[in-house]
């Protein structure tokens, strides 16, 4: 449940009109309640609660540091996935023994400031991975803490581009030769073994795929204990998915549920990093429309584009348009789509909407997760600010990107001056 909702006529975050935001900031601007954020992440852990679980908030679905901050409030660690969202993640204040680290290529600058910093654990994600990270940690004369990130082979249900545990994905390592590589690292002398993680995809709307990757991850912590390797964390990742449409994810308690029957016999603590399920509805994208053009098909042209929220572009996924002012009156059919250069720009397709006329706000629905985290400087658009409110009170957590912000990194190099 979110605290987006209209009241006298015009759309509220909170107790805060967002007519009134978009009147002091300008448009596109993104949004986030704060309340809804505390919300989903306390409904989350709370559904743990008989289960030893560390949450490890997912920074790659909304990593702005005020948003990180309001989960380390809560007694969040971090799951980071490049050197960019740890130093963001410290920077919010998130304790390094509570971050965990995955991804297919990290680089050695990026494994030398994780190890300096001390984190919780690496998860690793291939044989090489595995011994650069040893080589690292023995330069530095330290141990590296880290887990296995197992690929269990399992369908996750959901678009091809975000699933992660099946053969196919690039991500983790073959579950059956899991054992095998945990003896490996047993025997390399700069490497501590902390744990075991898999992550099989995003926005996952059935209990089963969860269930499943868990007996086979369950089947490898056993037959390391036989083997005298220690499990101390089991890492589950992330996934679960959230009503963008009409879909109908389970609710956290009833993940929580499945997981906590099939696992809670493991001398484990459990590490969870949702992303989505925490932030999605949490946020939207609020946009002005600049024209209408009416014709064989018809056309809302607004002031935020693919290059600010790229997920229906990429994913060719639903966010719902809502009008910030109740509409009454007659439907039309139309795509919403932005300024860029490129027909695959649009928010919205073939979609019932309000008759919108030019200077009308509209809200794009569960657009804080992988919304501001992705977007671009595409045809130089600066980036859009990042709002979030508590109660009646809006905060710029991010400031609007200048034209001068668009070229500050580039030079014209001197043999062109003349
Ligand atoms: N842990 C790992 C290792 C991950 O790769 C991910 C997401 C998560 C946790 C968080 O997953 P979540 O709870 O948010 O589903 N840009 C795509 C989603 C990409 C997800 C990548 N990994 C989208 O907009 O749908």
């Amino acid at each position: 449940m979110h605290f987006f909702k209209h009241k006298n006529g015009v759309l509220h975050c909170e107790e805060t009109s967002v007519e009134s935001i978009a009147h002091d900031v300008g448009t596109p601007f993104y949004l986030y309640s704060y309340r809804t954020l505390v919300r989903h992440y306390q409904a989350f852990d709370e559904a743990f609660k008989d289960l030893p679980h560390l949450i490890c908030y997912s920074a790659k679905a909304n990593s702005n540091v005020a948003v990180l901050r309001t989960f380390i409030n809560q007694g969040s660690g971090v799951d980071v996935v490049s050197g960019g969202e740890l130093f963001r993640a410290l920077h919010a204040g998130a304790d390094p023994a509570t971050v965990v680290y995955s991804g297919v290529g990290k680089r050695e600058d990026e494994i030398r400031y994780a190890l300096q910093e001390r984190i919780l654990m690496f998860n690793v994600e291939s044989y090489q991975e595995l011994h650069v990270i040893n080589g690292v940690a023995s330069t530095m004369g330290i141990q590296a803490p880290i887990a296995l990130r197992v690929n269990p082979d399992i369908d996750p249900k959901t678009h091809p581009y975000i699933a992660t545990g099946i053969k196919q994905a690039k991500f983790g390592i073959d579950v059956d030769r899991a054992l095998e590589w945990y003896r490996e690292a047993q025997g390399l002398p700069h490497l501590t073994i902390r744990g075991v993680s898999c992550h099989i995809g995003s926005q996952l709307t059935e209990i089963g795929p969860f269930v499943e990757a868990l007996k086979r991850v369950k089947e490898l912590v056993l037959k390391l204990g036989d083997e005298g390797i220690k499990v101390e964390y089991m890492d589950l990742g992330g996934g679960l998915g959230i009503t963008y449409h009409q879909e109908e994810p389970p609710h956290p308690q009833e993940y929580a549920s499945a997981i906590i029957t099939e696992g809670k016999a493991l001398p484990c603590t459990f590490i969870f990093e949702p992303g989505r399920v925490i932030v999605g509805n949490a946020g939207i994208l609020v946009t002005r429309v600049l024209y209408t053009k009416e014709g064989d098909k018809n056309f809302v042209v607004v002031d935020a584009a693919m290059n600010d929220l790229v997920r229906p572009t990429l994913y060719g996924s639903y966010q719902e348009i809502v009008s910030v002012t109740a509409k009454q009156g007659d439907e039309m059919v139309a795509d919403m789509v932005g300024p860029i250069c490129e027909s695959g720009d649009f928010l919205a397709r073939d979609r019932a909407m309000p008759c919108f006329e030019p200077g009308d706000l509209v809200a794009v629905m569960s657009a804080g997760a992988y919304g501001f985290v992705m977007s671009s400087n595409y045809n130089s658009r600066p980036r859009v600010p990042e709002v979030l409110v508590k109660d009646g009170v809006f905060h710029v957590i991010r400031e609007r990107e200048s034209y001068a912000d668009l070229i500050r990194e580039e030079h014209i190099p001197s043999f062109l001056e003349e």
